[in-house]
């Protein structure tokens, strides 16, 4: 379905876009592009730059510098309705006095789309987000799912190049958020309508994306498929910010090819090299921990019981949290035990422990 190359395909593309507010960067050169049909998210913690990237690609927004295409068009002077983008918003923002019917058609009316056309495409939009029942009522007389998928419908209904999501879940409640969060995701698979979706919810974003990209302080991260980057993150910001809890980093050595934390040395299997002599962060994910009777000192602060697993979160002598997630695991240890942790040697991550950079270690 995502397709590369093509006529006229509903790529995106950002090349060296910033965008200044009062002189101060909100979008920092972001160079990346969105592939036809794909879903890409734009994840990162709050302002970071989400909204006005997104923003920019609706029209709403004028770069400050840099260029962004639609198709293979450079579309930085187009007007925003001449973009054929849709724009889903956090607030649903309808129109409270108008019913679900002429919320959804108000995009096609401003189009001047004959009224049976827009009869037939409203019904149709209605149909595919379960709300043909409702199409008389006022959005005063919805719940907050339902008019979330109001505004989808209205999005949808205008069968656009481009859907453009700017945390559209964030007000439902945990349990409508999982529904919907399928719910798009059918939709956006079935239409296959290139989509950049905006969220700070870093599972929102695992679950939904054929790519992620991370964003932080107005600067792209890293832009990878969701296990990619969970697999192998670029820097330590992506390693802490994506899994629940994120990786727990570590203030290691690296010396005469020995790796420590905390004087305490482990050993790696085979082949790590290319490491200079000095401190390195390490990086160990919470499942790649674990308890034992030796390993690196350290005492217990927190036990979360979540039942399926347990987060036993310790500090090591310097106060680094570390988390280590357990299953099925009998002994539980209690606050201000003092434990051992060990890691996993396959499982870990190295990173310069100035800039954060992730570290080939040839293996
Ligand atoms: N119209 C504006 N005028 C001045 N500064 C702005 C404006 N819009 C955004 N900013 C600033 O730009 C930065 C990025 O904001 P943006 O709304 O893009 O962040 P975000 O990643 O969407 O955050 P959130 O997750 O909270 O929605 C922030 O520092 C914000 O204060
Ligand atoms: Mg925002």
């Amino acid at each position: 379905m995502v397709r590369e190359s093509g006529a006229d395909v509903a790529r995106v593309n950002f090349d060296g876009v910033s965008k200044a507010f009062d002189g101060s960067l909100a979008v920092d050169d972001l160079s990346m592009e969105v592939l036809d049909g794909e879903l890409l998210v734009l994840l990162g913690p709050s302002g970071c730059g989400k909204t006005t990237a997104l923003r920019m690609v609706a029209g709403l927004e004028d770069p400050t510098g840099g260029t962004v295409s639609i198709g293979d068009t450079v579309v930085n002077d187009v007007e925003p309705k001449d973009r054929d983008v849709a724009m889903v918003f956090q607030s649903y923002a309808l129109y409270p006095h108008m019913t679900l019917r002429r919320n959804i058609e108000f995009p096609l009316r401003q189009q001047r789309i004959a009224a049976d056309e827009r009869g037939r495409r409203v019904e149709e939009a209605a149909a595919t987000l379960g709300l043909g029942e409702l199409l008389d009522r006022k959005p005063g007389q919805l719940s907050g799912g339902q008019r979330q998928r109001v505004a989808l419908a209205r999005a949808i209904v205008r069968d656009p190049k481009v859907f453009l999501m700017d945390e559209p879940l964030s007000n439902l409640d945990a349990t409508l958020r999982i529904q919907t969060r399928a719910d798009i995701v059918a939709l956006q698979r079935r239409l296959g309508t290139t989509t950049i979706y905006v969220t700070h919810d870093q599972v929102e974003a695992m679950t939904m994306g054929h790519r992620i990209a991370v964003m932080r302080d107005g600067r792209l991260q890293q832009v990878a498929a969701p296990q990619d980057l969970y697999e192998r993150p670029g820097n330590t910001f992506v390693a802490s910010f994506l899994g629940s809890p994120g990786m727990n980093l570590l203030p290691a050595r690296w010396a005469g090819g020995v790796l420590s934390v905390d004087g305490e040395s482990i050993d790696l299997p085979g082949s790590v090299t290319a490491i200079a002599d000095g401190p390195i962060t390490l990086g160990v994910r919470p499942e790649s921990a674990s308890l034992n009777s030796t390993g690196i000192a350290a005492s217990v602060v927190l036990v979360e019981q979540l039942g399926a697993e347990t987060h036993v979160i310790c500090a090591l002598a310097d106060g680094t949290r570390v988390v280590v997630r357990q299953r099925n695991q009998r002994v539980r240890p209690d606050l201000g035990d003092p434990v051992a942790i060990t890691v996993d040697p396959e499982a870990l991550h190295f990173f310069d422990a100035e800039t954060g950079e992730r570290l080939d270690v040839g293996r």
